[in-house]
């Protein structure tokens, strides 16, 4: 019988070993389908698009696309409001589209990924509908808590309480066929689902299997750390005022004019996230393929950190928005380095790391950094360890697209009311449609008419164009793909130095194997660069490319303590010697 077991764990660790973790260093890019590639002319991306440009993907590179979501809503939230978890939205396609685009996508080596959105549906799913008229089996599949009467207008019966949506102003909608009010933490077309109901739990992993049963790579996890609110029970039934936080300049129609102690980050959410990174694994041994998940949080690095899981269980790769949130045009190549060793000392031992350099909700990559840094962010986010995430057109260095009030179509900037400061607020720049070429709507769509109007910049920063130019944004970050795949940027140590105020140096080292340095100048001068400083580094390097405002070509061979780097320079050398 000993033996026996010991056969088994021996069977079973072979068969585990045997799944490679290709997301360990994976390219992942980001698709928002509304606005990649439009098939049938109506000036809306498509999945059909999508499926027409896979080989650019494979071209570039990229190991899995992540879409963002493509189910049936009404599109408040443009798709982020689910009203069918298994449906495909008409606008994008059918079923059989995307059984297309996952085939020819399996053809190419290309994994896909999809966004999955727990926190709350669309007010018009079955679900929704069936728990407002109070239907048994729905009843408490979303946040319900009846109205506050107002004490000086009694005739008047208010929110249940203060919180305040994301979007502005109250969280709380009232639903007159329920006669209560419901949670929505974003638009008023997203009501909260209610983790407290084990069949809330159990829908969604089902959800979940239904598209791993299609073979998809894994998920990406929308707005993880606001799936539970505070429990009820502990407040005599009630769901308690958050306290105001005090933040100067802002109304109480503002989301952040309270601290939201109630409605985030509660303790509850790492069991359920621990709870579907096992549903991803059973289907590891079937599928012969580990899966991915990432979830996407914006909180404190010591409760982001609790994602990957925990002593016993294993969890997600929760989103390293650091690059978002605390670098700019402006940082040095110390504050870089500081932002870097932030999160893998945060990270706890034995789990990938992650580098996103945009998304769908946060102003462009060149439009942060300024396009003098785009070839220097992108290296940087594919030279250094784990998983790198690239949104839509930052290969490209697209930059925010001018979307006027009239055309604007985020929720979160017309909600503001405000014609003149809406922009502040408007996800939209990011959003407007990839430039593939100069023609008709930057070869987006046949139509010139799109749902997001085309950025102006578009005869200029375009893919055909940056594929014929002798050097580009795109045939750099192509190039650092590339990169990405030699063995030391895989699996080797980690040598992060700030040289000066203005350069940063990335090496990575593997025994056995070349060494690769990524090396960048933020500043606007030339500056002549010493390496020898550099842990374990030979003597010889060699350029194995460069960004667009370098003068060293690839081939070209330099000394270690002798590296001129003109302003702005972005480039990655390998040593000629084996490291270490
Ligand atoms: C996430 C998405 C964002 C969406 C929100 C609500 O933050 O990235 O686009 O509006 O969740 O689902």
């Amino acid at each position: 019988m000993r033996e026996f077991s010991l056969l088994v764990m021996v069977a079973l660790a072979a068969s585990v070993s045997c799944v490679d973790n290709w997301w360990k260093s994976a390219v992942v890019y980001q698709i928002y389908p509304r606005s990649f590639k439009d098939s049938n002319g109506d000036g809306i991306g498509d999945l059909n698009g999508i499926t027409q440009k896979l080989s650019y993907l494979k071209d570039t590179g990229i190991d899995a696309i992540w879409l963002s979501p493509m189910f049936q809503s009404p599109m408040y939230d443009f798709g982020y409001d689910i009203a069918d978890y298994r449906k495909i939205a008409p606008e994008y396609g059918t079923m059989e589209d995307f059984d297309a685009l996952m085939a020819a996508a399996k053809k190419l080596g290309i994994r896909v990924i999809l966004d999955y959105v727990p926190n709350h549906t669309s007010n018009e799913s079955d679900w929704f509908v069936k728990s407002a008229q109070r239907d048994p089996n729905y009843a408490d599949y979303y946040i319900w808590a009846h109205g506050k009467p107002d004490p000086k207008n009694p005739d008047y019966v208010g929110p249940p309480n203060n919180w305040v949506s994301v979007f502005r102003k109250s969280a709380w909608e009232y639903n007159s066929v329920r006669g209560q009010y419901y949670l929505h933490q974003f638009v008023i077309g997203q009501p909260d689902l209610n983790y407290r109901s084990a069949k809330v739990r159990e829908e969604m992993k089902d959800v979940l299997r239904f598209w791993l049963e299609k073979g998809v790579s894994g998920f990406r996890i929308d707005a993880v750390n606001m799936l539970y609110e505070v429990d009820p029970s502990n407040f005599n039934g009630q769901y308690p005022d958050e306290p105001v936080s005090g933040a100067a300049g802002l109304t109480p129609e503002d989301y952040d004019y309270l601290s939201h102690i109630y409605t985030r980050d509660q303790n509850e959410t790492y069991d359920l996230i621990y709870d579907w990174r096992a549903v991803l694994d059973e289907y590891t041994e079937k599928h012969n393929e580990s899966k991915i998940m990432m979830t996407e949080a914006y909180t404190k690095l010591p409760r982001m950190m609790r994602y990957y899981g925990d002593q016993t269980r294993n969890g997600s790769i929760p989103f390293n928005f650091l690059y978002l949130g605390e670098l700019n045009n402006q940082s040095s190549a110390r504050e870089i380095k500081t932002v870097i060793d932030k999160w893998m000392a945060y990270m706890p031992a034995g789990k990938v790391a992650n580098w996103v350099n945009g998304n769908h909700d946060q102003s462009r990559l060149a439009s942060r950094f300024g396009t003098d840094r785009v070839d220097a962010m992108n290296m940087l986010a594919l030279i250094l360890p784990g998983i790198s995430v690239t949104y839509q057109g930052e290969e490209l260095g697209m930059t925010d697209g001018y979307v006027s009030w009239k055309d604007t179509k985020d929720p979160q900037a017309c909600n503001t009311d405000d014609p003149v400061n809406y922009w502040k607020s408007s996800r939209d720049p990011a959003r407007t449609p990839f430039h593939w070429d100069a023609n008709t709507s930057a070869g987006f769509s046949t139509s010139s008419s799109t749902w997001l109007p085309v950025a102006d910049n578009y005869n200029t920063v375009n893919l055909a164009a940056q594929m014929s130019a002798a050097k580009s944004h795109y045939k750099f970050y192509k190039d650092v793909v590339a990169v990405k795949r030699l063995p030391a940027v895989r699996s080797g140590d980690l040598d992060v130095r700030a040289l000066c105020e203005s350069v940063l140096a990335v090496a990575r080292l593997l025994p056995g194997h070349p060494v690769v340095i990524g090396v960048m100048n933020l500043s606007d001068k030339e500056v002549p660069v010493d390496l020898s400083s550099m842990h374990l580094l030979p003597q010889q390097l060699q350029v194995e490319t460069s960004g667009i405002k370098c003068s060293l070509e690839k081939g070209a061979k330099v000394q270690k303590e002798n590296v001129t780097m003109p302003s702005h320079c972005a480039l990655v050398l390998t040593s000629l010697q084996k490291c270490c």
